[in-house]
């Protein structure tokens, strides 16, 4: 039976040393959340945000938009709040709608703001492994394994799903790490026999039931990313939870896994982006 990682225990110390050094430091710290349109998943990161905003004293300002605002309006705020120096960090909740170009709003924000990563000079840094501003989900999972004492060194990684804010940059970071990688995707054949060679598997798919025992190596280490609804509406990842546990040697759960270790790293990218701006 595989080990449980507490993705939201390691949170909650990375949160505490934010807040003792903002405390200690008298620091005036203020992340801007933009979320357009009513996308329930959305809705909740942001809601979970504002919360680690005031656990680490960081002040939130927080702006919902309707789904219908143009993309120059949205582009004109992001503008204000580049101006605005209560704001240190800006971050728009992706998904955008389909009429928002997401490249032309990441490049928008401040190189100096993007607490996200999401800029294409941040994302080109993480291939050097050399970056101010770590993106978040990525970070969050190399944090969660380094505290929990697993090392990718030399290690058969295998990630499942290559979006821009996940995969491909979680797969550069494990590379830096001197993982082996490989990186699968809806295209790729015979998922399952790559998927079963993996010391570490990794699954940012976004469907609820996706990655099943048969898909796991015996002792393997399996990061669950996805956020998704079972039939029941209850909040699940992409690993069918029971199952693989099993057969694994440690599993993330969902919730209290790899989310909360994505809002420490916000929070810390925040402090280092008001340290940045100073
Ligand atoms: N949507 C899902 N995860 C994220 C994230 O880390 N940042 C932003 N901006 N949008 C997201």
């Amino acid at each position: 039976m595989a080990k449980i990682i507490d993705g939201k225990a390691f949170a909650a110390e990375i949160k505490e040393e934010i807040r003792a050094e903002i405390e200690r430091d008298n620091l005036s710290v203020g992340l801007a959340v933009i979320i357009v349109g009513d996308d329930p998943a959305g809705k909740i990161y942001v809601k979970n945000k504002k919360n680690d905003c005031v656990e680490c004293g960081v002040q939130s300002f927080e702006y919902a938009l309707p789904g219908y605002i143009s993309q120059e309006e949205l582009l004109e705020l992001i503008e204000e709040l580049n101006e605005d120096a209560r704001v240190n960090g800006i971050l728009v909740q992706q998904p955008l709608p389909e009429h928002i170009n997401v490249t032309t709003v990441n490049e928008t924000i401040s190189a100096f703001k993007d607490v996200d990563a999401f800029r294409a000079d941040a994302a080109g840094r993480v291939m050097f492994g050399d970056y101010d501003f770590m993106p978040c989900t990525p970070e969050g999972i190399m944090e969660m394994l380094r505290k929990e004492g697993i090392s990718v060194e030399g290690k058969e990684c295998v990630v499942v799903g290559r979006s821009d804010i996940v995969g491909k940059p979680l797969a550069m970071m494990l590379l830096n790490a001197n993982a082996t990688i490989t990186v699968c995707h809806s295209k790729t054949l015979n998922l399952s026999g790559v998927t079963r060679r993996a010391d570490l598997l990794f699954s940012a798919v976004g469907k609820a039931g996706f990655i099943t025992a048969d898909m796991v190596k015996d002792g393997a280490v399996v990061v669950d990313v996805g956020i998704n609804r079972d039939c029941e509406g209850k909040l699940c990842g992409d690993v069918k939870f029971g199952e693989v546990a099993e057969k694994a040697s440690y599993i993330t759960p969902v919730p209290g896994g790899v989310g909360p270790m994505t809002r420490a790293i916000l929070m810390k990218n925040t402090l280092t982006a008001k340290k940045l701006q100073s």
